[in-house]
Formats: C-alpha cells, structure tokens, sequence
C-alpha cells in the first residue's frame, strides 16, 4: 500500500519506533525488503539515490518496478518510494516520475540558498501531496558519489528549514555513510537534543548512516525523536557476503548453479535478513 512518508513518519514518531529507509540498487534489493516489510507487518521506506535510479536506466523504471511489486506481491503494508540525497534537479525528475517522497539536500549549499529551494520545493511537493525532506549540516562519508567531511548541524538552522514546512529533517550529529572507523566518536546526542528543542517534538527527524550504528545508540536516538532510519551499505555488505561464498564454495558450478535466479538468491536471503535485524531493532514491526 502507498502511504505517504509523512503520515508514516508522524505515526513513528508518536509511537517511538523508526521507520526503516532500506535503499534498493535492484529488484533483489526492491522484492527482499517488501517480502521482509510484508512479512513483519512493518511499514518500509525504500530508498532510492540518483547512483541506483541511472543503473536501475532511470527514475521511470524505478518507479514501474516497485509499483509493479506492491500489486503483484499483494503488499499491503504502508510502503514509500523515496529519493535519498536528491540534488535540485533531480527531485524535479522525481516528482515528474511519481516518487510519492523526495528528500532534497541542499547542505553542501550556503544556508540562505539551502533555505530557498528547499522552500520552493516544500510548495511544489505539497502541491502534489509529496513528502519532503531537507538536510542541515553535512552526513560525513561517501554515498553514491554523495560526499562530504560530516559536520553536526546548526539547531538555530534545523529551526529555519523545519518554519519552511518540511516533513522531516535530517540534521547531521556526527553520522557516517558507509562503515564507521575504529575510533569514530559516536552520535551527538547533545546536538540531537539541541535540535529537537529548537524544532520541537512534533517534526520527524532522520538518522542516515544506519550502517554499523550500535543498538543504544540506535534506541537512544529514537527515543530523542529519530523516526526514520536509514540503512544502505549494510544490505550491500550481507548481498556480497552470501554471494562471495556461494562462489567461492563452487555452487555456481554445480548443475545449473550459474543460473542468474540462484546465483543471486542466497544474496537476496541474506538481505532479508539484515532487514529483519533492522525493522526488530527499529521497533516498527508489527506497526503496519
Ligand atoms: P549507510 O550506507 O551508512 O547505511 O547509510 C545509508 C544512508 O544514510 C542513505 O542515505
């Protein structure tokens, strides 16, 4: 069932459990987070940078597959199709392909110029009843080409982009895309309340890096208003895991083993997996 985000998100909120975002690359990717949302009765987010929307030959496509799923696959669990990191032009493209929720992220710009497209965007979003998200203050690491040195937000500039009517907010508080070195220093729970005092409690706000963010940390951001979650490179990880040693165990020359539908199978189960783990610590389960 589509729904949109934002309804999602203030139920989550309300509620204390996050949503997970689970980035899709692929219909393995798409067909084991619905079978796994499905399966928990837990609503899903599944998100979509502008890497995966090229390779997947375009946002059109993205948007016909999962479409194509929620009805062949008889979902009915609360599902969103959601751009992650969408540049200025891009979410223009989103829009025009039918994404029912658009994240735009306009950190890496100054904050006056931040402010007045995520304002243009809010209007053109509301007008067609899609969700938005904006960014303020840099997720460190590397995703999809999306990079940036990680920087906490500026509360006083969470408060300026929330006035704009936004959906949902992610604000940097030290979080990382992609694996966490060795001696990162954890989330900034002070910035995160600071945040959620300047914003107050109603507005959603979102944790990105979910990838290898210990469980209290996890629970205590939730508990400090995080209502969505998201979670990329851990799926890739458990994907290339499964299907490294399926090869490496020779099964792909084994009678019809190098047909495509079992060599990316024991791939697509452990995503399940890793999904599973994270809807159960997201606390969503059940919450369809
Ligand atoms: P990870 O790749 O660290 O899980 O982060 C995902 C993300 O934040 C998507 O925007």
């Amino acid at each position: 069932m589509v729904i949109s985000a934002k309804e999602m998100l203030q139920k989550a909120r309300a509620e204390k459990y996050a949503v997970a975002q689970i980035n899709i690359n692929n219909l393995e990717w798409a067909k084991s987070a619905l079978t796994v949302a499905q399966e928990l009765e837990s609503p899903i987010i599944l998100g979509c940078t502008e890497g995966a929307g090229r390779y997947m030959t375009g946002y059109k496509t993205v948007v016909g597959m999962v479409n194509g799923m929620l009805e062949e696959m008889k979902i009915t669990v609360p599902v969103a199709l959601h751009l992650d990191h969408g540049s200025y032009e891009h979410c223009y493209r989103c829009i025009d392909a039918g994404f029912m929720s658009i994240m735009f992220d306009g950190s890496h710009y100054p904050i006056e110029e931040n402010l007045a497209k995520t304002k243009e965007l809010v209007e053109v979003c509301h007008s067609k009843g899609i969700s938005l998200e904006a960014e303020v203050g840099a997720i460190g690491g590397d995703e999809d080409g999306v990079s940036a040195a990680g920087e906490c937000a500026d509360p006083e500039e969470c408060k300026m982009i929330a006035d704009l009517g936004v959906d949902f907010l992610a604000a940097g508080i030290g979080n990382i895309h992609g694996q966490y070195p060795a001696d990162w220093p954890g989330l900034s729970f002070e910035t995160l309340e600071a945040v959620k005092n300047k914003v107050g409690e109603e507005l959603p706000l979102v944790l990105h890096g979910g990838t290898g963010i210990p469980a209290d940390m996890i629970q205590k951001a939730i508990s400090l208003g995080v209502s969505k979650i998201n979670v990329n490179t851990e799926c890739q990880l458990s994907f290339a895991a499964a299907t490294r040693k399926y090869i490496e165990e020779g099964k792909d020359r084994q009678g019809k083993g190098f047909d495509p539908r079992k060599l990316l199978l024991p791939g697509a189960e452990a995503i399940k997996v890793t999904v599973r783990e994270k809807l159960t610590l997201f606390g969503s389960v059940g919450k369809a």
